[in-house]
């Protein structure tokens, strides 16, 4: 058969009516497919990068043909990732290549039913800047009636090696970002969100699949995957005969039917994928980079030393109260001031959780002289200034429910079924009105504040109820995805309108941590919780898919709101300091010598942001290893400096310290270390100077003795 060779780097692909052999490449990958008209796409390879000819090699060896998109209806024995009702109630689907084509970083591969106009293009886009591809599929209905679309997945990949194992990761609130690590083993393994909100409250749309056994930080082969949908989703990984292992990722398939009139088309959100012979590590830095360079907003500048209110003072919020945070976090040397929750509401006053949402105009008994003077209050203090919002819901007691009961998520026979505070509601974001109202809260406060910095988006609660007064009777199934695509669109008129706005994600903590928020948000808040302690198992899981920058970490009061625990300023410090470092207490509440530790750890932070933020993430030691110990280090590009972090969080006396291999760094280099402010007595590797070589080969002896102790090292070469 003649095998027409072509597609290397993600540019400048060819058409051919011939077999083909497609190759996506990133700078160190390739996915090798074939794509040949009149059959379906095969996925042959997905590996470290090689070159075309090195595809003979692959097509020779047999190693892997399976379909890159089945369809169900023809020996649909396996997992498919599209099931499609016609509009004559067949319910089978034969897709077959009619060309394949490339538009700068995309490669195309078009299809269509053997015997409907039923049309699906899959595309798959090569990025040269990392090392992750993704892929998604555009669906046309060309029938003359409506079709439905049962199942739509955004992408398949196929695996074959035994002994492969998933890491993945899950918890609730104040828990999340938990990570299992398992062996794949026959059989359907799904993980799956139905929370209709908060795609990230449990389980999370991310998976690493290792294919040398036990998954390892810094070796091995390992694939990680990310499906980027704000909304209800589903990975399936379906493992046959112990080493075949195939993923289907895309939206939820569960009470998700969509209807496609004719001419009508659909598009799948992506799913990212990333291929690393570095361990789980390098999925992470391939992934991490990814968002650096821009599926993450402002990937690439550096974020602000903040004081939050809430755990300071909850809803109490006041001018006074405010006027003295922002002393204290100005003080300590703090860049921003964002007020939480509790500052609105006219009628029904936001003094507790029962009422509010919706009304967002200034509690005035609160804060006389509204949003304007609390801004000049910070901007007066040196301080940018923030808000919390939670734009997409609203409290049965407000006066937007009074105006607007039809607003709200819920089939109008049913008994609404109410939240948080007893009254919570969501609203319809599938209503156009509704993303209206959503976009013109951010442009009010924009508009009555041009200053306004920062904005804190929250969203505390599941679609506890179902339907919608805005979809038709027979699209009442459009609505978790019509609602996600009306909060993606308002998401993008607010990006467009403000694109300088710094936008935190929050969802009661981490709850909508995932890849189809981070076009629009600068950063996420990972957790209610913030003992020191529990942080370090929400954040080392979280980190392993969303960039540390991105990572929004305080330092609360002790004992700590959540747990109770006790544990020292400098514990507390050194854990938040491993992302975007903010303060989340009343600064007043420190004492005098805590007061002057806090400002030398906002300075020293300030000095390693750039290598916390910007650089190479190396997690070295697992908490979750269970023995009370973690590390981790961040490592600049040109790996002329780093930092390095070690804890000891349980409390063994004598317990014998590990020794500390570092990772990343240059071997032949010399590194000068200087220790931050150790909780051990000695600053004992202060000065000193190690090849990289024998920091990351034989490592070093630091001890930590009690509890809650930890060591921050920085290194710099010589
Ligand atoms: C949940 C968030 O996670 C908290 O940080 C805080 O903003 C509260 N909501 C406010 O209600």
């Amino acid at each position: 058969m003649k095998r027409i060779l072509f597609a290397v780097l993600a540019l400048g692909l060819t058409l051919t009516a011939q077999a083909k052999d497609i190759f996506v490449n990133t700078p160190k990958t390739t996915l090798m497919l074939t794509a040949n008209d009149g059959q379906t796409p095969r996925i042959h390879y997905y590996g470290s990068r090689i070159t075309p000819a090195q595809g003979h090699e692959i097509i020779d060896a047999m190693s892997l043909n399976y379909d890159a998109y089945p369809a169900f209806g023809r020996e649909s024995y396996d997992e498919t990732a599209l099931s499609v009702t016609h509009a004559d109630g067949n319910m089978t689907t034969e897709l077959a290549i009619t060309g394949t084509r490339t538009e700068g970083d995309l490669t195309i591969i078009s299809m269509k039913d053997k015997k409907y106009d039923f049309y699906v293009d899959l595309y798959y886009r090569a990025n040269d800047k990392s090392d992750v591809i993704e892929t998604w599929t555009v669906l046309r209905n060309g029938e003359k009636k409506a079709v439905r679309l049962e199942q739509y997945a955004s992408g398949v990949m196929t695996f074959r090696q035994e002994g492969a194992w998933l890491t993945h990761f899950h918890g609730t609130w104040a828990a999340e970002g938990q990570m299992t690590e398992e062996p794949l083993t026959q059989g359907l393994k799904t993980i799956v969100s139905h929370d209709g909100v908060r795609a990230g409250m449990n389980d999370r749309a991310e998976v690493m699949i290792s294919l040398d056994g036990k998954p390892q930080e810094n070796s091995g082969r390992v694939v990680g995957a990310a499906l980027c949908w704000t909304g209800n989703y589903k990975l399936r990984l379906e493992t046959r005969g112990k080493y075949r292992h195939t993923l289907v990722a895309g939206i939820d398939d569960l009470h998700t039917t969509y209807t496609l009139k004719p001419g009508e088309s659909f598009q799948t959100p992506e799913l990212a994928m990333t291929y690393s012979t570095e361990g789980k590590g390098g999925v992470s830095r391939a992934f991490h980079r990814w968002g650096r360079e821009g599926k993450l907003h402002n990937g690439k500048g550096l974020r602000e030393i903040l004081l939050n209110s809430w755990e300071g003072v909850y809803m109490n919020v006041n001018q006074e109260v405010c006027e003295q945070m922002m002393d204290g976090i100005r003080e300590l040397g703090g860049e921003l001031f964002v007020v939480d929750d509790g500052w609105f509401g006219r009628k029904y006053r936001r003094t507790n959780d029962s009422q509010g949402l919706g009304d967002w105009q200034t509690d005035l008994e609160k804060l006389p002289g509204g949003v304007p003077a609390l801004l000049k209050a910070a901007e007066d203090r040196g301080l940018k200034f923030g808000i919390w919002i939670e734009p997409e819901m609203t409290n049965s007691k407000s006066e937007l429910y009074e105006k607007h009961p039809d607003w709200v998520v819920a089939h109008p026979t049913r008994e609404l079924a109410k939240g948080r505070g007893g009254t919570q509601l969501v609203l319809d974001m599938s209503n156009p009105k509704v993303q209206d109202f959503v976009v013109g809260i951010v442009d009010d406060l924009v508009k009555e504040n041009p200053h306004l910095h920062y904005i804190k988006w929250d969203c505390n609660m599941s679609m506890n109820n179902f339907g919608s007064s805005y979809l038709s009777g027979d699209r009442q199934s459009h609505l978790i995805v019509d609602f996600h695509r009306g909060l993606r669109s308002a998401l993008e008129r607010i990006r467009k309108a403000h694109p300088d706005l710094v936008i935190q994600l929050c969802a009661s903590g981490g709850g909508r941590v995932n890849w189809g928020f981070m076009p629009y948000f600068d950063e996420f808040w990972c957790s209610d919780n913030t003992d020191a302690q529990q942080r370090l198992f929400i954040q080392w899981g979280t980190s392993h898919f969303f960039p540390t920058m991105a990572m929004a970490q305080h330092v609360s009061a002790s004992p700590n709101h959540q747990t109770g625990r006790v544990i020292p300023l400098k514990f507390r410090f050194d854990v938040a300091m491993t992302g975007r470092l903010g303060m989340e207490m009343k600064p007043s509440d420190l004492n005098d010598r805590e007061c002057e530790y806090a400002k030398k750890a906002v300075a020293f932070y300030k000095e390693i942001r750039p290598i916390v933020q910007l650089g190479d993430q190396y997690r070295l030691l697992s908490p979750y290893e269970g023995n009370g110990f973690c590390s981790e280090m961040f490592v600049s590009e040109d790996k002329s400096e780093a930092v390095f972090f070690c804890y000891k969080f349980e409390n063994y006396a004598d317990l014998h310290t590990p020794r500390w291999h570092m990772a990343g760094l240059d071997p032949d280099a010399t590194y000068r270390l200087t220790e931050f402010e150790p909780s051990e007595r000695a600053r004992y590797f202060d000065g000193k100077t190690f090849s990289g070589r024998f920091l990351m080969e034989t490592g070093l002896d630091a001890y930590l003795s009690r509890q809650f102790s930890s060591r921050v090292i920085r290194l710099k070469r010589e």
